[in-house]
């Protein structure tokens, strides 16, 4: 045996290498299925699923305690008679409930005109006995009060003009 012959089998290098080969294979396979696993695991995201869907992701991310304010430079746009009858005053004068004038008789209708509009739209407005002020809608405006009076009692028989 030759020194070169020797030396091309035992080199201290091919310890090392051989060495390093053992341990770093195994380790470098583990990170390689780890990495796969977990790409295949990120695919995995049901879109389906009503829990993923657009909506449900927004209602559970959203912020709390939003702020939901009116723009007051907004133009308040005035109801009509007949919208503002059906929402706040029908209850009682559709049924005529606490003996409210009901809506459409003229019987119950013909004395209260005869005080004259601007007197039924002051009685609706601030109350009068069991009618509540503003049917119970302090939201309500003027303008809307004197249209819905007039919807009510030209309905009773009157030919008012709201302002
Ligand atoms: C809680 C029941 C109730 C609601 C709601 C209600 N009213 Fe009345 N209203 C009455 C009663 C009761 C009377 C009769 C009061 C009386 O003369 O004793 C009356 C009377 C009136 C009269 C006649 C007043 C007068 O001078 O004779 C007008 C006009 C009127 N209501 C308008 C309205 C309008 C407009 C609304 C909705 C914005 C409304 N009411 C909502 C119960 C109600």
């Amino acid at each position: 045996m030759s020194e070169q012959q020797g030396s091309r089998k035992t080199s201290p290098m091919m310890i090392v290498a051989a060495a390093v080969g053992v341990f770093a294979a195994p380790v470098i396979a583990i990170v390689l299925i780890v990495q796969l696993v977990l790409s295949i695991q990120a695919g995995h995201v049901d879109k389906d699923d009503p829990r993923m869907a657009d909506a449900a992701v927004k209602e559970r991310i959203k912020s709390f305690g939003e702020v939901n304010a009116n723009d007051p430079t907004a133009a308040r746009v005035e109801k009509t008679g007949e919208a503002v009858y059906t929402e706040a005053c029908s209850s009682c004068h559709g049924s005529g409930a606490l003996g409210a004038p009901k809506y459409g008789i003229k019987g119950d209708w013909g004395k209260r005109n005869a005080q004259g509009f601007d007197t039924l739209v002051k009685n609706a407005t601030n109350g009068i006995r069991a009618m509540p002020p503003r049917g119970g809608n302090p939201n309500l405006s003027d303008i809307e009060m004197s249209r819905v009076v007039a919807y009510m009692a030209n309905a009773g028989g009157a030919s008012f003009k709201p302002k």
